[in-house]
């Protein structure tokens, strides 16, 4: 599969010749089974200039030491775990770092409420296991087995979704790094270079907390939202200008000033007062983070070259900044209309943003 076929291609598809270029430059140590050395991994993931003049681009954009943390836990006997608020990029990271790693970014679990120890460990072929009876042949391993076997790393997406008893059956994997399989009489060992990724949120209610026993097994990293305007400036419209020519949007239209608009009014809301510091504002239900930042110029891209001049106007991204900012009909509908008044009315240069919110609410 190329670039060109799929929709969405994996990170080590997509990065194959940074990868490869990276392995040739690559004179360190490497761990186990590892495609590149932990110094190689961190170049991929945060960007920069091979010797040979190749430049790497930046998959992660934020402090060097969590990126550095993360990538030496993975060569510990610790697995990992990306812990943040929504859109922090934690499932983002755990891919390229898989990739960079394993060359592999597609053992994954997703975890939810209803999944089962079997996508952990191992299930059946039932109609083979019906007419053959157990056997290594009726055997469907988890990615997570997969990754045993191959040595490589395995990622569970959303880890406190999980019920606790299901999550418990993690304890042995990564404490032993053996899974039993009683009904072959044999065990997997995991092979060096095995290691397990998890992420999880901190802002979803009603998750299952980490047992005690679990979390001894993890490192945690928390990955923080961008501390400044112009860093998440940066990040979006580094991922509007790759998500744009993905899907044949002319991501040159996305219009600097407009990013910065979307980025001001998402950093307003979200720490509850203006950049200048001047003005409290109240925040909204939603989490407002960069992902959804990245959807909203992404859409107003969209709306831009189908239905206007191609070129990304403030009334483009108005609508996506009030679908994004009124989850809740009622209080955030409130929310948006106060801060249209108090603070999008009165800023120069505003006036047509402006217009396009009143429209709107
Ligand atoms: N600091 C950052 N550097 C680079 N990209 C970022 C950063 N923060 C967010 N992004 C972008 O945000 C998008 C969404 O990130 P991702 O889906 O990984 O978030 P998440 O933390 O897993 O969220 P959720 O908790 O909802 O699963 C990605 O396209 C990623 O490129
Ligand atoms: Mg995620």
């Amino acid at each position: 599969m190329t670039a060109a076929t799929v929709l969405r291609p994996h990170a080590e598809q997509d990065h194959a010749a940074e990868l490869a270029a990276l392995a040739a430059a690559d004179e360190r140590a490497k761990p186990p089974n590892w495609n590149l050395s932990p110094w190689a991994v961190v170049e991929y993931l945060l960007g920069g200039t091979l010797p040979d003049g190749t430049v790497i681009t930046p998959k992660y954009v934020g402090p060097r030491r969590l990126i550095e943390v993360a990538v030496a836990t993975l060569a510990t006997d610790r697995a990992l775990l990306l812990l943040g608020v929504p859109g922090t990029a934690k499932t983002w990271v755990s891919e390229h770092l898989s990739a960079a790693i394993s060359g592999d970014s597609t053992l994954l679990v997703q975890g939810t409420a209803g999944t089962s120890e079997e996508s952990i460990r191992y299930g059946w072929n039932y109609a083979r296991l019906i007419a053959e009876g157990p056997s290594a042949a009726a055997l469907v391993e988890s990615p997570l087995l997969h990754a045993m076997r191959d040595g490589k790393l395995a990622r569970l997406e959303e880890l406190t979704r999980i019920p606790a008893d299901v999550q418990d059956s993690l304890i042995t994997i990564l404490s032993e790094k053996t899974l039993p399989i009683p009904e072959l009489g044999t065990e997997v060992q995991a092979r060096p270079g095995f290691n397990l990724i998890a992420t999880a949120n901190n802002r979803d209610k009603g998750v299952n907390e980490l047992s005690s026993a679990l979390r001894r097994r993890f490192n945690t990293v928390v990955l923080p939202l961008p501390d400044s305007a112009e860093a998440e400036v940066e990040i979006v419209s580094r991922r509007v200008a790759e998500l744009g020519t993905s899907l044949q949007l002319p991501a040159e239209a996305a219009e600097l000033s407009e990013i910065r608009r979307v980025v001001t009014v998402f950093r307003e809301l979200r720490s509850g007062r203006t950049e200048d510091g001047r003005t409290a504002v109240k925040s909204p239900s939603g989490t407002l983070s960069t992902a959804e930042a990245i959807s909203v110029l992404t859409g107003g891209l969209a709306l831009a070259t189908h239905f206007g001049d191609g070129v990304l106007r403030p009334h483009d991204v108005a609508a996506g900044i009030h679908g994004a900012v009124v989850k809740d009909p009622v209080a955030d509908r409130a929310i948006w209309i106060e801060y249209l008044e108090t603070v999008v009315r009165e800023r120069d240069g505003w006036a047509d943003f402006y217009r396009a919110g009143q429209e709107l609410s």
